[in-house]
């Protein structure tokens, strides 16, 4: 059981968990990630590593509530307990000194982004973070990117906060107003990682995306994460989920994604109806939590 130590919302949806995890703590590295079981007939979810603190033994990691998992996940609340997380998994993000690095963190993609920009700028690179979002309530992190950024730039989609646009439009400005760009890492949904892909691709400016497929084992051995790389078949948690944007098959990756949206759907109109029906959380699941 992995002890919730704090829990708080850090927008509309989307928590932040500090977790007792002490051994993953100690071997997270920046782009790795964890994937964990609420309850024993629970399924399994891969989640973003936000931070850990390797003395404290604490795990930070951010939850966006999407489907019933998450709904669930996102009930929970200090003092309670995660029953597995297993990690770190993944390859870790390559960290040298490039030059200029831009890091587009697209909604709570902003959360994988953040232990990368840091990385990034404790190796000596100059770190232009751009930070999309909706509106100004679902903006996170910004004070975390502010203070590992040497420029931040933020829009957002409604114009409620800084700039109206997306972050694909700040992008475009710094690559017209000549700032030369060594690497851009993008991790947010799959059409802004596209967008920001076919852009660079033109200038021929590497740039690394962060995956977030269907995964069940993360091991590599069930074959949920596929995802098509350079017309090679790869599996996102062990060979990524980094991969180099210019190779991905986005296609491939928003069919496989898309493949159990009516069950997931149905799962989550079930859970809200339950929870609607006055019962706890933990009653709407099967074995409770
Ligand atoms: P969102 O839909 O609110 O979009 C966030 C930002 O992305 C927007 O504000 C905009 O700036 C940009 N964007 C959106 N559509 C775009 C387009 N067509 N062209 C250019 N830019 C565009 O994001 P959300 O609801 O916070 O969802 C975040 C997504 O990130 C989820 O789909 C989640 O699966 C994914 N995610 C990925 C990882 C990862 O490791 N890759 C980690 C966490 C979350
Ligand atoms: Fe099973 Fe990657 S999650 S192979």
């Amino acid at each position: 059981m992995f002890k919730i130590l704090e829990a708080k919302f850090l927008a509309p949806g989307i928590k932040r968990f500090v977790l007792e995890a002490p051994r993953i703590a100690r071997k997270q590295k920046p782009g790795q990630f964890v994937i964990l079981r609420i309850y024993e007939e629970g399924e399994r979810i891969p989640v973003t590593i936000e931070n850990s603190d390797p003395e404290r033994g604490t795990l930070n990691i951010v939850v966006q509530s999407i489907g019933k998992t998450t709904h669930l996940l996102n009930s929970l609340n200090a003092g309670d307990s995660i029953l597995d997380v297993v990690g770190p998994l993944g390859k870790p993000s390559e960290i040298e000194k490039f030059g200029t690095v831009v890091v587009v963190g697209g909604g709570v993609g902003t959360a994988m982004a953040y232990p990368t920009a840091a990385a990034l700028k404790r190796a000596g690179n100059r770190v232009i973070s751009i930070v999309g979002a909706r509106n100004k309530e679902l903006v996170i992190l910004e004070r975390e990117m502010r203070e590992v950024s040497d420029e931040l730039l933020i829009t957002t989609d409604d114009g409620s906060y800084v700039e109206k646009g997306f972050v694909t439009d700040k992008l475009r400005q710094l690559m017209q107003n000549g700032t030369k760009i060594d690497l851009v890492l993008a991790v947010g949904p799959i059409v802004m990682m596209k967008a920001v892909s076919e852009m660079t691709r033109k200038d021929g400016i590497r740039t690394m995306v962060s995956l977030n497929p269907i995964m069940i084992d993360g091991t590599g051995m069930c074959g949920g994460c596929r995802v098509l790389i350079d017309g090679k078949s790869e599996f996102a948690c062990v060979d990524g989920p980094e991969f180099d944007a210019h190779k991905v098959n986005f296609e491939v990756l928003v069919q496989r994604n898309s493949m159990y949206r009516d069950a997931e759907q149905k799962s989550l109109t079930d859970f809200k109806e339950c929870q609607h029906a006055a019962q706890p959380a933990e009653a709407c699941v099967p074995g409770g939590r």
